[in-house]
């Protein structure tokens, strides 16, 4: 029989404090997340330093008020999770030293969490009959990943960005069109407006086989594109258009692509780009057609929360190798793959 555990999780990677308390048996009991737009957006991108100092100045009350809704007292916690990597460092140990000093003082074991595992299995939040094996679409600021999931802990890399991560070239993109940080979400609003066609985008590595991916060049197609363009505010809906279509087709293409070569048919998609609403429709219309199935969270839990920390937290808490000491664990750089079953942080 498996045992109910309530864990709370820290997420602090980049520029969204977030927490949360996961009960294995209840579900999301609490979720609050600060996010710190406001800060960083005069600046056009996040600012590491500031960053951390404001996790470090959120992360007390947001903690307190997260055990509040969950009408939890922190001794009924039974383990604390925090993102351990990657992600920028002081933010990362900014969560790391606020999760360890509670599970000194609650005596409870610290769960060091990678944070693009927690990504890839919050689409299991909502869906506790889906498993491995499967394969997943990760796509955030940082990383774009194929990956196949044999088991949870298990992961193998079928495909990635070999330059810019997809978010980071919407982001990019958008600095381009001067849309306010961060550029993802206004990228695609504008695009709403926009043609599609008018502008001809590549559709990068679409010719070579495999699964790995690039998106720089088509960054720079849109630089020129609005160079060509200026003041024009109709051009500039259709430059978003087309790079977002553009980027669209390759990730359909490769996430096809990914599921023909591992022999699989469900696919789960997570990350900040996993919220673009027009890779949902054409990733669900392509996959269904093809019988096959496709899953993610709801747009909230894909881009950056501490839901999907606490959870990977509960499940890795029935993995007695997993539990981590109260060493801060935080890295910057750590490759997916590197996570192993059954001592995924040794
Ligand atoms: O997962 P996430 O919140 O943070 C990282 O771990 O990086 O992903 C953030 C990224 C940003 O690049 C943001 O612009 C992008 O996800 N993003 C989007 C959308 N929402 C967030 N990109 C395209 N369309 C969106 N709707
Ligand atoms: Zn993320």
């Amino acid at each position: 029989m498996t045992q109910t555990a309530r864990v709370l999780g820290i997420e602090t990677s980049c520029d969204e404090t977030g927490i949360a308390v996961w009960d294995s048996a209840r579900g999301l009991l609490s979720h609050k997340l600060y996010s710190q737009v406001k800060t960083h957006r005069q600046y056009g991108g996040v600012v590491p330093e500031l960053a951390s100092r404001d996790h470090v100045r959120r992360l007390p009350q947001l903690t307190v008020d997260a055990l509040e809704e969950a009408g939890c007292l922190p001794t009924e916690l039974d383990a604390i999770a925090y993102t351990a990597g990657p992600g920028l460092i002081g933010a990362l140990m900014s969560g790391a030293s606020f999760a360890c000093a509670m599970a000194y003082a609650l005596d409870r074991p610290a769960l060091a969490i990678h944070h693009m595992e927690a990504h890839l299995l919050a689409p299991l939040m909502d869906n506790p009959d889906f498993s491995p094996p499967f394969a997943a679409l990760l796509v955030s600021g940082g990383h774009s990943l194929l990956m196949q999931v044999d088991r949870i802990g298990q992961y193998t890399c079928l495909g990635q960005s070999i330059d810019d991560a997809v978010g980071e070239a919407f982001d990019k993109t958008a600095r381009i069109l001067d849309l306010p940080y961060p550029g993802g979400p206004a990228l695609a609003k504008l695009a709403e407006r926009g043609d599609p066609e008018r502008f001809h985008f590549p559709r990068p590595m679409l010719d070579r086989e495999g699964c790995d991916m690039s998106f720089s060049g088509l960054k720079t197609h849109a630089r020129r594109l609005a160079e060509a363009h200026p003041e024009d505010a109709q051009a500039a809906a259709d430059i978003a258009a087309g790079f977002q279509e553009a980027v669209v087709d390759v990730l359909v293409a490769k996430s096809q692509r990914a599921l023909a070569q591992s022999g699989l048919d469900h696919l789960v998609v997570a990350g900040g780009v996993g919220a673009n609403r027009r890779l949902r429709s054409r990733l669900a219309q392509a996959l269904e057609e093809n019988g096959q199935q496709v899953l993610w969270p709801p747009p909230e839990y894909c881009t950056d929360n501490g839901a999907m920390i606490a959870f990977a937290g509960s499940l890795r808490l029935r993995d007695p190798a997993a539990l981590s000491g109260l060493e801060i664990r935080s890295r910057a750089r750590w490759p997916l793959e590197e996570l192993a079953s059954p001592s995924p942080l040794a």
